[in-house]
């Protein structure tokens, strides 16, 4: 080992190698990811995001920085797997939203089926000086298969989304085997201390210093240029100079998507004067579209929109977009935005917050408002906090927003910028990996080299 060992991130999503020209995936963890794997360097394997054969040799592209790694699931599998047991059942618990989970697709051996399917994939790629990256729910128990098919190297762990209250983790089927799971892992990484916390209460006793608080940051630098290089302002409209009040996320219930929506019917019926200095710029990227729940989640979002602009007529106050946009138009919205909506229910940590602050400064102030369940907001405190099922506080905080004075705007933008900046995807990605090394009996730590 020449002073640095191999990184290895496996995770459910992996992004398309970036000559493959394909759709960019939405979501935090792979924004989180990129930039600091191709700054170190170091192997990327997950699912293809395809079906197929499960007996095809994995499909591995090769990079400068990223060597990627992929397979394909059995269409069966993709089902029971990643729509049934992962996104039916365990992400609307862990977001503790238990009405968003089915009784059907309560499996869990589905779920050891499939990571033992990613495991013996794994396997042969890997070095014995390797260190394993295991990222998300989808995978917790890959590091126990790993470890059972004879792997002894760091093996670290990180939950990119919430850990809920015990009354929501003990409605998953079998949580004392997910509990087991966990305690796999030398380290095991949550966003926030309450998550840390949490999860200490919920793992096998003795586990509890395996647990530490690393909360995941953006490379603010690379989505700064990726703004200035996408040119023309996505959002603006030819004689409109209305405020724009802007949310990007994946189309998804945790979101609180609706709710802002509403907040803001409400804000438009109080006083008439917003719906000629106001409109609503939505933009949802599909997100597991076979998930009945989430094409639910779809038609109620189109239901509100359209509600509102038939109510009031034109000019249209919410525009709702249903596409993905790749980064640099999202860079670009999120920078000429004046207002940046983000309210989940629930959030791990939620990037679009800090890719918003990262965009904005006390010479080019925006406001952000951000409810107090995301994982962001331990961060943010730049930022007007609202709660996420009061659709009363979030309409307070819209129009405080629309009338929120340039010197605090600019005071608050600056005190946002100032918080990402210094707490990068980058140092989030060496101090996870440093603390994986130091905790390993003799291990030498990893030589970064940045
Ligand atoms: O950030 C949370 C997360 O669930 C990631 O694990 C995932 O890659 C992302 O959201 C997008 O979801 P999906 O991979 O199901 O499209």
């Amino acid at each position: 080992m020449n002073g640095r060992r191999r990184v290895v991130i496996a995770s459910n999503r992996v992004p398309p190698p970036p000559a493959e020209g394909a759709p960019w995936p939405a979501g935090g963890l792979v924004s989180a990811l990129l930039p600091p794997l191709a700054a170190v360097g170091g192997l990327w394997f997950g699912w293809s995001g395809q079906a197929g054969d499960p007996d095809t040799p994995p499909q591995r592209t090769v990079t400068p920085g990223i060597d990627y790694v992929t397979i394909d699931l059995p269409e069966q599998e993709i089902a029971d797997f990643y729509e049934g047991f992962c996104n039916r059942t365990l992400w609307p618990h862990l977001h503790g939203l238990a009405e968003q989970a089915t009784a059907l697709h309560r499996e869990y051996s589905t779920y050891r089926t499939a990571n033992r399917r990613f495991a013996l994939a794994l396997v042969p790629l890997l070095a014995a000086d390797d260190l394993i990256w295991v990222h998300d729910y989808q995978l917790i128990p890959l590091g126990q298969e790993l470890q059972r098919l004879g792997w002894r190297g760091p093996l670290g762990y990180f939950h990119h989304v919430p850990v809920p209250p015990r009354e929501h983790w003990e409605a998953i089927p079998n949580h004392e085997a997910l509990a087991t799971a966990f305690t796999a892992y030398e380290l095991v990484g949550t966003q926030t201390p309450r998550d840390r916390d949490q999860l200490r209460t919920l793992l096998p006793a003795g586990h509890g210093e395996h647990i530490s608080a690393h909360p995941v940051g953006i490379d603010p630098q690379r989505f700064r240029q990726f703004a200035a290089s996408h040119g023309a302002d996505p959002l603006a409209r030819e004689g409109d100079d209305r405020q724009i009040l802007f949310g990007v996320d994946r189309l998804d219930y945790t979101k609180g998507i609706r709710q802002r929506l509403e907040a803001f019917e409400r804000l438009l019926l109080r006083d008439a004067r917003w719906r000629h200095e106001a409109r609503f710029v939505q933009w949802a990227a599909p997100s597991r579209g076979n998930v009945p729940e989430y094409q639910a989640e779809r038609a109620a979002v189109i239901e509100v929109a359209e509600r509102i602009n038939a109510r009031f007529g034109e000019p249209h106050p919410v525009e709702l977009d249903l596409t993905s946009h790749p980064p640099d138009e999202v860079a670009a919205g999120l920078e000429a935005a004046d207002i940046c909506v983000v309210t989940s229910l629930a959030d791990g940590m939620n990037l679009v917050a800090k890719e918003f602050a990262a965009v904005h400064s006390a010479e080019h102030p925006g406001v952000l408002v951000l409810s107090d369940t995301c994982g962001a907001a331990s961060q943010l405190t730049g930022a007007l906090p609202v709660r996420a099922t009061d659709v009363g506080s979030i309409e307070e905080a819209l129009e405080r927003a629309l009338r929120m004075p340039w010197d605090e705007r600019a005071r608050r933008a600056a005190v946002l910028r100032t918080t990402v900046d210094l707490t990068t995807a980058g140092r989030w990605f060496q101090e996870f990996v440093l603390e994986l090394e130091r905790r390993r009996p003799g291990g030498a730590p990893t030589v970064f080299r940045w």
